[in-house]
């Protein structure tokens, strides 16, 4: 099964990819993580995607295509794929269709979380993740079970988004307005979305996902 899960910053796309990986064994597929990664490593498409990420910009559809499609090569057939944040633009969606295509993959799910945008600096400014495992939290809506203890891997460090700052949402959400909203018809037309309540807790978004994808095995 393959699914893209859209939405604007903060709409809790990464936190419902990372349980759907952990408890259906689905391959998260974030570019915004791929592209931190590159920064991290300094490697050219790093390197590019750096000062855009900051300023709260798109990276250029090339690079984010080209990083998915890599991933997918190294995945096997019968793992299913969840994209997180990808694809983000009309011509990333016309990429889409040709790499799945070209990885024997058929698109089943778009799933929209809507939600309040007013809300979303909230969340985002609260946000950190594990510095270890990159597991995500939240100051108040999902803490570790221990305080200053990762859940997962045990880890005491954990940081902090630069782009996560209130300045650069308002550009990344009028990016998500502009480009990113637009491609909706395009899935609409192919009756593959449906729209959630992303304002819903955690437990009941991830109930909302589990009602919509095929049962288990
Ligand atoms: P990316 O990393 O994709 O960031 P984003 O789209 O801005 O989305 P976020 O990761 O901020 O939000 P999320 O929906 O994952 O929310 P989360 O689950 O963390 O992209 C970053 C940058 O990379 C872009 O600006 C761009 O420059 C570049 N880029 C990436 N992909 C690209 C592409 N395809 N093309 C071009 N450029 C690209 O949740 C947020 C917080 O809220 C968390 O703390 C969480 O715990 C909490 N939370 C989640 N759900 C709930 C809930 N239901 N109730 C309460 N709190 C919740
Ligand atoms: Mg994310
Ligand atoms: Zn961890």
């Amino acid at each position: 099964m393959n699914i893209i899960l859209l939405g604007p910053p903060g709409a809790g796309k990464g936190t419902q990819a990372g349980r759907l990986q952990a408890e259906r064994g689905m391959v998260q597929l974030s570019t915004g993580d791929m592209l931190r990664a590159a920064v991290k490593s300094g490697s050219p498409a790093g390197l590019k995607a750096k000062a855009v990420m900051e300023a709260g910009e798109l990276v250029s559809d090339d690079i984010v295509s080209a990083l998915i499609d890599e991933k997918l090569g190294t995945m096997a057939a019968d793992q299913g794929a969840i994209f997180d944040g990808y694809p983000r633009t009309a011509p990333q969606a016309a990429s889409l269709d040709q790499i799945l295509t070209a990885h024997g993959r058929t698109l089943d799910h778009v799933i929209e979380l809507e939600v309040d945008e007013d809300a979303l600096v909230e969340r985002i400014v609260g946000r950190y993740s594990c510095a270890s495992c990159g597991t995500n939290y939240h100051d108040v809506f999902n803490r570790p079970k221990a305080d200053g203890v990762c859940d997962v891997c045990g880890s005491t460090e954990f940081k902090r988004r630069a782009d996560d700052n209130a300045e650069t949402v308002r550009t990344r959400m009028a990016e998500y307005r502009a480009k990113t909203a637009p491609i909706l018809p395009i899935y609409d037309a192919r009756k593959l979305v449906h729209r959630i309540d992303g304002m819903a807790d955690i437990e009941h978004v991830s109930d909302a996902i589990e009602a919509i994808l095929e049962p288990r095995a």
